[in-house]
């Protein structure tokens, strides 16, 4: 039996993009698994001017979209606890309408003052409103408050604390779910099973038996609509500070005392505490960018819609992590992700370090040629894990190969597993925070990422420096041989 909540959601947003793609749909779905009864209410607000019926055709048709094979029947009830009102977030005036309105729902549908204030509206306006939730009356005294938000939570170190600090006039830390859709990832969820549910994959986590750490966040399409956003962030900001930082937080963590939100975040704050901060000359040496230039089909980056002809944004960047603490020293963690690469996924691969000597070899055994051993976590499309051994090959003589152990999820599981806002959303009906990112998770990635963007708005790069469909500039792949290493993932060219 699934476990019924009751809450009022408010989302200021709602007649935007993200609001009909996933959060109404995976809403749905929450109601159709029996997470939400009968005690619910959805508030959808945004400056346009519609009605109730307009909200709930628009919701219905979002159904419909992402689920095709929907119960229309199941659907009509979902939508009948839908409501609108339009709303000027800058305008104090509007949120007494809305507390009425609030206040009325919570009775009508016995909600218990529970209240979910999901803000998936231009960043600018995210401390303003939580401030206007808290000075106007809408928190409830009796149920819980919650304040989802969406990225990006700042521009850099400096502004995010800003926010930060707006929030926290409203709202205390663990009523703050800032959503990373990485962390709802059901194989990124999945890097804390593979090594705290395995003795023999947590024994060799680590600088002894590691040799490299390679985490690739690839994507086929470019910039799409997106400029008047995208040309201000860039792959650093847009990626790494937030979905690459939470992955390898996980991957470097220490085992947590229990598998709660209060000690996860505890330990990953510690891994990202002891993450190297660079020097501008440090972060010279060890992060590369890139922006994609056309190919015989696809527009260069600055010939895309809205980008300034000059734009000097990164739509590729690589770069090396090391951090400085016991388990991982001398471990390097290469990361990488773009737009326009060769084709769309996200893997990690770990790369262990080779037996000391090849005795197969013996006695020219001074050139090991045995491959490494690699871990390899597949996170989309395919959802699986893949571990190259050293295996004899069939027949006479005695030569190795490398083979793989390899596990895929099935289809059934596949459609068992939830989207990543169906998740997030049900994490927040629960109240557990485990995945959402935390406020020093977010600002220790801020002060790493900050060295290296002022190091890049002060230069000026020669793009575009990689063709669509490629894996990256040349010095992507530099940055790794330079250390005597190559990306495990590489085109064949
Ligand atoms: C978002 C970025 O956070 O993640 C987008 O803003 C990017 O630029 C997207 O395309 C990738 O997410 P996913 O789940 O498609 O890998």
């Amino acid at each position: 039996m699934a476990t019924e909540y009751s809450s009022l959601f408010t989302f200021f947003g709602g007649t935007g993009d993200l609001a009909k793609r996933k959060l109404y749909p995976s809403l749905f779905k929450l109601y159709v698994r029996g997470n939400l009864g009968e005690h619910f209410a959805v508030l959808g607000t945004a400056r346009d001017s519609w009605t109730d019926d307009k909200f709930r055709e628009v919701v219905t048709q979002s159904i419909k979209d992402d689920q095709p094979d929907a119960d229309m029947h199941a659907a009509e009830i979902f939508v009948s606890h839908f409501y609108y009102i339009a709303h000027d977030v800058t305008d104090k005036a509007h949120y007494a309408v809305m507390k009425d309105l609030v206040e009325k729902l919570d009775k009508q549908y016995s909600i218990n003052g529970n209240r979910i204030f999901y803000l998936s509206m231009a960043p600018r306006f995210f401390g303003e409103v939580a401030l206007n939730l808290k000075s106007e009356g809408l928190l409830s005294d009796d149920g819980s408050n919650r304040l989802v938000i969406e990225k990006p939570f700042g521009t850099d170190f400096s502004t995010a604390e800003t926010l930060n600090k707006q929030l926290s006039g409203a709202f205390d830390e663990t009523q703050i779910y800032r959503i990373d859709h990485y962390l709802g990832k059901e194989m990124v969820q999945n890097i804390q099973a593979l090594r705290f549910g395995n003795t023999f994959v947590e024994s060799l986590w680590n600088n002894r038996y590691i040799d490299n750490v390679q985490v690739t966040l690839s994507e086929k399409l470019g910039v799409e609509d997106r400029a008047g956003y995208y040309d201000t962030a860039g792959a650093l900001r847009d990626m790494v500070q937030n979905h690459i930082m939470q992955i390898v937080s996980q991957l470097a963590m220490e085992q947590p005392v229990s598998f709660t939100d209060a000690d996860v975040r505890v330990e990953k704050i510690k891994a990202l505490r002891s993450l190297r901060v660079y020097s501008p000359a440090e972060a010279a040496k060890n992060f590369i960018r890139g922006q994609y230039g056309a190919n015989d089909t696809e527009p260069a980056y600055r010939d895309e819609p809205n980008v300034p002809k000059d734009s000097h944004n990164d739509t590729f960047v690589a770069g090396k992590l090391l951090f400085d603490n016991y388990r991982w020293s001398g471990v390097p963690f290469y990361v990488r992700t773009g737009k326009r690469l060769a084709d769309k996924f996200t893997r990690i691969d770990v790369v262990f370090k080779k037996p000391l000597i090849d005795i197969f070899a013996f006695p020219q055994n001074r050139d090991n040629s045995l491959a490494p051993n690699v871990l390899t976590i597949y996170v989309e499309p395919n959802s699986g894990f893949s571990l190259q051994l050293n295996a004899k090959t069939a027949g006479q003589g005695f030569e190795t190969e490398p083979i793989h152990l390899d596990f895929q999820q099935d289809v059934a599981q596949k459609e068992e597993t939830p989207e990543p806002y169906e998740r997030l959303l049900h994490d927040t009906l629960k109240g557990d925070q485990t995945n959402f990112a935390s406020w020093d998770e977010v600002s220790y990635a801020w002060k790493f990422v900050d060295v290296i963007q002022k190091l890049w708005d002060s230069e000026t790069p020669d793009f575009p420096n990689y063709i669509s469909g490629s894996m990256g500039p040349a010095a992507s792949d530099e940055l790794l041989q330079r250390d005597h290493r190559a990306w495990v993932y590489r085109l064949n060219r």
